[in-house]
């Protein structure tokens, strides 16, 4: 182990050497505070200093101050060496930052046990740090495994509900991307600004792909029926928002009120209320739909128009932007439409990129 002995007194210097030698340490040495200071810029492996403290020029309160207001070297422990021996300047010395003090002129046995003691509760302290940032980085892992286990098996939820739509996996990536490309862009918008912070926007984007968890509860004949929907049938179709809602309120009920679950099952439950009142389930208007779900029905309009579905084929990039904007003010939240027209080559990107069948063919 390094120490750094600072003295004016080159006699001092060589008792102190003298006496610590033949412990086994590394013995640096300086005769005023600005040498003191380079060495201790110069090495970062300095494990301990025993600073004199009358020095001319600068002296020993001055040079621990300083080294003790350096992020770099503020852990080296410092045991002051001094001729004075009263109070006011032992607790001016520890006032600064010094661990321990010795008086001049000092017992060899007491300078050997103090000296023993700080470098022993310096490796001490080196031991707890490295064991901390194991811990630390032992949480980071498990933390992104954990997040990363939760975000698969959502999707795999998500996939499984549009499976028995005949939907794809693919049209879970994109209305999550989507969701979170618009939420993005009106994170410093006035009216959702206090809404929008990073952690409602993660949320978002991985609660999306649960919105049509509620078709499981949709009977096959009338979730695959290839023709148009009697209006009974309808009305059965439009329960899978409330289907998704409880069964999403039933977990949260389970595992706690999770943001998670609840930026969920508020999505499940509204992402089909219109801006104008004529949505369903419940006929909400305006601003009584949940932003989330204000943000969901933009995501899933434009992704349903875009693609293939049994009923229809699917609209060119410039068709369904057309129809959405027609929705402004009546289907959607109009700041949430402008925030979609500043947006759209990013919607046409997300939906070349994710096309029907494109993760597939990357995984083949
Ligand atoms: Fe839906």
């Amino acid at each position: 182990m390094k120490i750094l002995i600072v003295d004016d007194e080159a006699r001092n210097l060589k008792l102190l050497e003298g006496a610590l030698m033949p412990l086994n340490y590394d013995i640096m040495k300086a005769v005023d505070g600005q040498s003191a200071l380079k060495l201790v810029n110069e090495n970062n492996d300095i494990d301990l200093i025993l600073l004199d403290i009358m020095m001319p020029g600068m002296d020993g309160f001055e040079v621990c101050k300083t080294i003790k207001s350096n992020e770099h070297t503020k852990e080296i422990p410092i045991i002051f060496l001094t001729a004075l021996k009263d109070e006011v300047n032992e607790i001016k010395g520890l006032k600064t930052g010094a661990l321990d003090y010795i008086s001049k002129p000092f017992k060899l046995e007491i300078l050997e046990a103090r000296v023993n003691n700080q470098l022993g509760l310096k490796a001490a302290r080196n031991e707890i740090k490295a064991l901390n940032l194991n811990l630390e980085n032992l949480v980071r892992e498990r933390t992104k495994e954990l997040m990363l286990t939760r975000e698969a098996t959502i999707e795999s939820m998500g996939v499984l509900a549009e499976y028995r739509d005949r939907e794809t996996g693919e049209h879970i990536i994109r209305t999550k991307n989507y969701i979170k490309e618009v939420a993005l862009h009106l994170k410093s918008h006035p009216r959702f600004k206090d809404y929008l912070d990073d952690n409602t926007i993660e949320m978002l984007y991985l609660s999306a792909p649960l919105h049509d968890i509620g078709k499981v509860g949709i009977p096959d004949a009338i979730l695959l029926k290839p023709g148009k929907l009697t209006e009974e049938e309808f009305t059965e179709m439009k329960k899978h928002t409330t289907y998704g809602r409880d069964i999403l309120a039933a977990s949260e009920k389970k595992l706690g009120s999770t943001s998670f679950l609840r930026y969920a099952k508020e999505i499940a439950g509204a992402h089909h209320e219109k801006w104008d009142g004529t949505g369903y389930p419940y006929g909400l208007k305006g601003e009584e739909i949940p932003i989330s779900g204000r943000l969901m029905a933009i995501a899933d309009v434009y992704d349903a128009l875009s693609s293939k579905r049994p009923y229809k084929p699917p609209f060119p990039h410039e068709q369904a932007v057309q129809i959405i904007k027609k929705g402004c003010g009546t289907h959607f939240d109009p700041d949430i439409v402008n925030a979609f027209i500043e947006l759209e080559d990013k919607f046409k990107e997300i939906a070349v990129t994710f096309a029907d069948g494109a993760v597939n063919a990357i995984r083949r």
